[in-house]
């Protein structure tokens, strides 16, 4: 039984998420932007989730720390959040070598999409849509995003500039699950967001064997500032 639960970042997660990242420095770099020496540093984590908690703040990204069994083993983001006709956000995600291949990324990216869809009033941030972009060849993270029921819609040709080179990407979606047009191919998507603690299961059928091995829950909204 793997225990996964997601909550917003705070500023106290700097210390051990740059020590992931040290940790895990040549694991991440083929799937990242290249990355200064600062980065895996506390300061340089510190500074980050400085910024990233000042745009979450005004709505623009829901940026969250994945935990196993209490500690912090990875993130999953919303980034990018466009209002207006559109209503959508971009998700990122890692998780630290250590942690991968059980599970982790599945569940957490589950619930980080339920409280992208959940209802403002309800701590969501009201999305109708998720955008996922991961290279051709990254084949574990196409699979975290195909058992959550996204849906490839294109390729990208020289999308975003990985490990220092613009690289092609397969492009996913996920509509929200009110917006989903009946059955289809994303039907064994994660179930409607709901509020405050959640508890699931992996959201699909695993090819492992493994999907009711994790329970996953998602902490408050209210990402703070001041710790
Ligand atoms: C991609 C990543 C997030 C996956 O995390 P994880 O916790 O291991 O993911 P899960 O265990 O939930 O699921 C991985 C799935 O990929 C499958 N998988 C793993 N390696 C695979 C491979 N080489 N070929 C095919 N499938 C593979 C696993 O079997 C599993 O599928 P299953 O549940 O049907 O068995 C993690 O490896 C990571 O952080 N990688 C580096 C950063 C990165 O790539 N981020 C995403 C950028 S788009």
């Amino acid at each position: 039984m793997v225990d996964v639960a997601v909550r917003p970042v705070r500023l106290e997660d700097a210390a051990p998420l740059a020590a992931l990242l040290r940790a895990d420095r040549e694991v991440l770099a083929p799937w990242e932007p290249v990355r200064d020496g600062e980065w895996s540093t506390e300061e340089g984590q510190r500074r980050e989730l400085r910024r990233v908690l000042e745009r979450a703040a005004a709505d623009a990204v829901l940026p969250c720390v994945v935990l196993v069994d209490g500690e912090p083993a990875g993130r999953v983001n919303v980034n990018n959040v466009v209002r207006g006709a559109f209503q959508s956000g971009d998700l990122g995600y890692w998780i630290a070598s250590p942690h991968t291949g059980r599970g982790v990324a599945t569940a957490a990216v589950a619930a980080v999409a339920r409280r992208a869809f959940a209802d403002p009033g309800d701590g969501g941030l009201g999305l109708h849509r998720l955008q996922a972009g991961t290279l051709p060849h990254n084949a574990a993270s196409r699979r975290v995003l195909e058992r959550n029921g996204f849906t490839r819609i294109g390729c990208a040709p020289r999308y975003l500039r990985i490990a220092g080179r613009w690289q092609d990407h397969v492009l996913y979606q996920l509509l929200a699950p009110e917006d989903r047009a009946g059955p289809g191919p994303d039907a064994g998507a994660p179930a409607q967001p709901g509020a405050g603690q959640v508890a699931a299961g992996n959201p699909g059928p695993s090819r492992t064997g493994r999907g009711s091995s994790s329970r996953v829950t998602i902490g408050p909204a209210t990402a703070s500032t001041s710790t």
